[in-house]
């Protein structure tokens, strides 16, 4: 395969997040909170990847190439530490501003499990640092000059059985972004200092008229609370291509990986939005990647891709047990009580993703159910407590689990833990 060399763009990219290490954080925030999101929790990881079937007791190697300020390696990291979990987390990325303020952040939290190394991740079989178990890159390779070169450097440092966690532009919810960054590259050239370039994109901002797209994008904030990393990453990267679905898959495929699941599963799932039966009738006849081209066009409002793959070269994996009585649900950032009481008469669960709203069915014994996920009762566990204390039989539950568990998991909130033996 062709690799396209470092260029010019390329240098400024590394100077932009020398600048400006992206995102803006401040260690003595990590007093207050953890920030959490996808790809990479912990939970994500032992569902997704390794379908909850690997052992919570075998330590995990995980790489985060490109890992800016911080967020994916503090979080994963803190996660191993609070589940008393063995593991090395390796943050790696060209920044040694980003690495300064990811350093204060692990340093704030007293983490002992992470590694800082400043390089290149296509320049990883050089700098020896082994295989991974799971490797995290978050918004990283759409700014590269070869996308898919940085893939397969990615892909070659996997251990077998080992799996990735992607997140990537997509071109319609971002829509706006582009036209924007063509007039700043008239207005201020890449060859200005970073600063006087903020401040004309600021100027630009302001004069921008309401039909300017990105003023219709309510979706897209960084130009406007991410502060100037996030307005210089947004409207003066040198570089940025997003991908859709299919260009994603393309990718994917082409470092010879297999895509697990984009997240959140149903986002992609066309039946969600189209209940027409002469349209369901065709969207039954397209195949999975079709399926979720399908419904990123229709929607319109996907600014980012969320893909977890694995080798393709691996056998793929069972399905994640959630006929296992043994198996033990777990909630990612919801109180499965408080959702219980929440859930509307109807026994749809309403969702929003940026601006689009759905009403998410789930079955009769939804809310008896999740007011006993607690992330230690097993399925067996809580159907026996709603038999005893509900009269609940045996098959109502598990037609009733299964339904909810379909739901929620492509929902990604409700997920298996790692098996605690093995
Ligand atoms: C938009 S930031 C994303 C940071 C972090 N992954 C996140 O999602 O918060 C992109 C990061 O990729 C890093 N980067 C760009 N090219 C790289 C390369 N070839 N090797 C390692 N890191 C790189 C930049 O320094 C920057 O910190």
């Amino acid at each position: 395969m062709p690799t396209r060399r470092p260029d010019a763009a390329d240098a400024q990219l590394s100077a932009q997040y020398e600048a400006y290490p992206y995102p803006v954080r401040d260690p003595r925030e990590e007093a207050k909170r953890l920030v959490v999101g996808s790809p990479s929790h912990l939970r994500e990881i032992d569902h997704w990847i390794f379908a909850a079937r690997r052992p919570a007791a075998r330590p995990l190697r995980a790489l985060i190439a490109g890992g800016g300020t911080g967020d994916a390696a503090i979080m994963l990291a803190q996660h191993l530490a609070w589940a008393g979990r063995e593991g090395e987390v390796v943050w790696l990325d060209r920044s040694a501003a980003a690495r300064r303020i990811a350093e204060a952040r692990a340093a704030a939290r007293g983490l002992g499990n992470l590694r800082f190394v400043e390089g290149s991740l296509l320049e990883l079989p050089e700098l020896g640092l082994g295989a991974f178990d799971y490797i995290d890159c978050c918004g990283v390779l759409h700014h590269l000059p070869d996308p898919a070169a940085g893939l397969a450097a990615l892909a070659g440092a996997l251990a077998p059985g080992g799996g990735i966690g992607l997140m990537l532009y997509a071109p319609h919810g971002r829509t706006g972004v582009y036209m924007l960054q063509d007039a700043l590259r008239l207005l201020a050239p890449a060859a200005e200092p970073p600063s006087a370039r903020v401040e004309i994109a600021r100027r630009l901002w302001r004069q921008a008229p309401e039909t300017a797209w990105l003023r219709r994008n309510p979706w897209l904030t960084d130009h406007l609370t991410g502060g100037d990393a996030g307005l210089y990453d947004l409207l003066l990267n040198p570089r940025d291509v997003a991908f859709t679905v299919p260009a994603l898959h393309a990718l994917i495929e082409g470092a010879g990986l297999r895509l697990v699941t984009l997240v959140e599963p149903l986002r992609y799932d066309p039946d969600m939005l189209l209940t027409d039966p002469r349209l369901r009738a065709r969207t039954a006849a397209l195949d999975p990647i079709q399926r979720a081209a399908l419904a990123e066009a229709v929607a319109g409002n996907m600014g980012i891709h969320i893909a977890y793959c694995a080798r393709a070269a691996d056998p793929p994996l069972a399905a994640p047990p959630w006929e296992d009585p043994e198996a033990v649900p777990v909630l990612r950032e919801i109180d499965g009580p408080a959702l219980a009481r929440s859930l509307p008469a109807d026994g749809a669960l309403p969702i929003g993703w940026d601006g689009l709203r759905v009403a998410v069915p789930l079955p009769r014994l939804a809310a008896a159910i999740l007011a006993r996920v607690d992330g230690r009762r097993s399925i067996g566990a809580i159907g026996d407590a709603l038999a005893a204390t509900a009269g609940v039989s045996r098959e109502a539950f598990a037609r009733d689990f299964a339904a909810l568990a379909r739901q929620m998991e492509r929902l990604n909130r409700m997920l298996l833990a790692a098996p605690q033996a093995g």
